[in-house]
């Protein structure tokens, strides 16, 4: 009698324990939104194409890179929509430097079709060319790309931006445009900085 009545008791708490454990696992898995993969290997190409003297992307480890530093993600799909690498060649900003150096913007950024915020302003891009990619930013509104050493004819596929509200393409020497890229995005962007236009 005493056993099967602690028998009973026994399984209400087994029973308890399983039902509370469960919620919890379904509540923690739809409360963190999860990096996607694709974006995630964009991104480490991106990282293993510039060298990182200063350790901006120490934090871009492990498999969640909607948790890693100067990355955003969107918090419903998970797609990542803001990039924050401002570099500081002077170190203005919090009185120490740091920057990245690369050959150029790895292709592999082009996967990030979701991204609406992207500052790679004051970085050392080697005298590159802004990639044709860059026009393929659909959801592209702030583009930030001042000081970080680009140089030559800036693509007119930047002008396939048609959601763009800030564009800084400031203080690359030897920067050049097209006249009727110039005037697309002057028309279409509310805050343009650009370089002294050459034609
Ligand atoms: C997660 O939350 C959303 C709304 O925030 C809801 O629509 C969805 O059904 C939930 N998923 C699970 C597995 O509970
Ligand atoms: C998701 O992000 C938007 C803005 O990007 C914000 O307004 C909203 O409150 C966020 N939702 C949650 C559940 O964090
Ligand atoms: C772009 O970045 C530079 C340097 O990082 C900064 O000084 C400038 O204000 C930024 N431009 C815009 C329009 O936010
Ligand atoms: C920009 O638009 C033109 C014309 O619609 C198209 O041919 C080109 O492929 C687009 N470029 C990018 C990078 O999406």
């Amino acid at each position: 009698m005493g056993n099967r009545r602690g028998l009973g008791l026994y399984l209400i708490f087994v029973s308890i324990f399983l039902v509370a454990n469960t919620c919890s696992c379904l509540g923690v898995e739809n409360t963190s939104i999860v990096c996607i993969e694709q974006e995630r290997l964009a991104l480490l190409k991106f990282k293993e194409s510039v060298i990182d003297y200063y350790g901006m992307l120490l934090s871009w480890v492990g498999n969640d890179c909607c948790m890693w530093e100067r990355v955003h993600c969107d918090n419903v799909t998970g797609n990542i929509k803001s990039l924050h690498l401002k570099g500081d060649m002077r170190g203005d900003i919090v009185g120490v430097m740091y920057y990245l150096v690369g050959d150029g913007m790895s292709f592999s950024l082009a996967e990030l079709s979701h991204l609406s915020y992207l500052d790679l302003s004051g970085n050392d891009f080697g005298g590159s060319r802004i990639p044709k990619f860059i026009g393929s930013f659909k959801h592209l509104t702030y583009l930030n790309l001042s000081h970080a050493g680009f140089q030559g004819i800036i693509s007119h596929h930047i002008g396939n931006l048609s959601n763009l509200k800030v564009l800084d393409l400031s203080s690359n020497d030897g920067l050049k445009g097209h006249v009727a890229f110039h005037d697309t995005i002057v028309k279409r962007v509310k805050f343009v900085r650009m370089w002294t236009l050459q034609c």
